[in-house]
């Protein structure tokens, strides 16, 4: 078979394959790395991969795209399985009160932190939020990133959320990013609700969730569980009807006071609960049970500053499959640079560097229901590829801050180039 694209001699390719389901416990050190590997691309498809010898039937003729992966690390593109991608404006004024010790929920509640952005969202044209989604998009690509969710959140009334949803809508049809949609108005009480905040539930649960299933604009529903926030009764609320509407549920649980959302979440067999810095045994426990995958963000608590990380090791010993994403938004973690987020996994919550690779691949495509699809390299799976300008896996997280990538292949086709869009 004459293929359109084949990736040879690879000095580590780490296929990420053989398990339908997340990986959990010691399944997430895969450390099956193939030296002198191999992967051949047909359409949109891996048809062949290997290490070694080329078998025969694998051919290449002149329109075959050939890359010599010599030196380098051949990985399944990353998931970042947790965003808030479309937003207006920035926040990096929060910065300065941050330095003089306000806290995030402080900020939350003088009117500025996630509310601020929703007035700058608000206040911004589709076109402009386009733009901008497009451009952090770009970067994510860049980054190696090649599927991810993306929360809407800062538009909080009908108009808003589905403008933000449409944005997201479109850039996963223009965009080679794959983008799964989450709907969040739950992600803070908008101020002309002030006080009322049972009347914005139930908006949200009445008209708002309903049109935006018919719409078929979001796959799953998320609700910001936090003191201050949503309770734990109005996050079951809105989780359930979202189910009994078809939603699969995900749950931002116990980011900075240990409320109990991960127990909720066990409760609800959530797909996934994330942040879970304040996580309790039993919320961990309750978790496994619910078979909830842990969605963790260090760079999350990296730029909330407040060293407090989330307890890998505890849910990893636990047997609780992990994923690990950027949480890319304007106020608690601006940054779309999944493979910085590799090395504050491993060197603030103590995951190994296989850990993490199987943390930003396969099992964050669990995290957002593509684990049939993506997140490992497998014959029949998508050709969504990163080659590394690294040695092996354990170089990633170890030399941070720098963009490692040297190629991006999405659907089979060649987007990065030596560190460059070429699609
Ligand atoms: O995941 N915690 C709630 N939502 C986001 C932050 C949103 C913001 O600060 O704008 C998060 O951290
Ligand atoms: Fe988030």
């Amino acid at each position: 078979m004459e293929v359109d694209v084949l990736i040879r001699n690879a000095a580590q390719l780490a296929t990420c394959a053989g398990c339908s389901k997340p990986r959990r416990g010691k399944e997430m050190s895969y450390d099956v790395f193939l030296e002198d590997g191999w992967v051949a691309i047909s359409g949109d498809r891996i048809v062949g991969i290997g290490k070694g010898t080329i078998p025969r039937e694998i051919q290449t003729g002149e329109d075959t795209v050939e890359i010599d992966a010599g030196g380098k690390t051949v990985l399944p593109g990353f998931v970042d399985s947790h965003t808030h991608l479309v937003h207006g404006g920035s926040r990096e004024m929060e910065l300065a009160l941050k330095l003089e010790g306000v806290s995030y929920l402080e900020i939350l509640s003088r009117g500025g932190g996630i509310l601020s952005t929703v007035r700058a969202t608000r206040a911004a044209t589709e076109e402009q939020l386009y733009d901008k989604a497009k451009k952090s998009l770009d970067t994510m690509l860049l980054f190696g990133t090649t599927t991810i969710e993306a929360k809407s959140g800062y538009g909080l009334n009908m108009e808003d959320e589905l403008k933000c949803l449409r944005v997201a809508d479109k850039l996963n049809k223009s965009h080679p990013v794959d983008i799964v949609s989450t709907f969040m108005g739950a992600h803070a009480v908008p101020e002309e609700y002030k006080n009322r905040k049972e009347e914005y539930i139930d908006f949200m649960i009445e008209e708002v969730m309903p049109r935006v299933k018919r719409m078929g604009l979001a796959e799953y529903c998320d609700v910001f569980c936090e003191k201050g926030v949503f309770s734990i009764d109005d996050s079951r609320k809105i989780l359930t009807r979202a189910k009994e509407m078809g939603y699969h549920i995900k749950i931002h649980a116990d980011e900075i006071e240990p409320l109990g959302g991960a127990e909720l979440a066990g409760e609800l067999k959530a797909v996934s609960a994330e942040h879970l810095l304040a996580a309790s045994d039993s919320g961990i426990q309750r978790m496994k049970e619910g078979k909830v995958i842990a969605v963790l963000l260090p760079g999350t608590s990296f730029n909330l500053n407040h060293g407090k990380y989330a307890r890998a090791r505890d849910m990893i010993e636990a047997g609780l499959p992990v994923a690990i994403a950027t949480d890319y938004n304007p106020g608690s973690c601006p940054t779309e640079n999944i493979q910085l987020i590799m090395s504050l996994a491993c060197l603030k919550m103590r995951m190994t560097p296989e850990e993490v690779v199987t943390a930003v691949t396969i099992n964050g495509a669990h995290a957002i229901g593509r684990g049939k699809d993506i997140g490992s390299l497998e014959v029949g799976k998508k050709a969504d590829v990163v080659i590394l300008d690294v040695p092996n896996v354990q170089y990633i997280p170890y030399h941070f801050g720098i963009n490692h990538v040297d190629k991006v292949i999405k659907n089979g086709k060649l987007v990065v180039d030596g560190q460059r869009l070429v699609y």
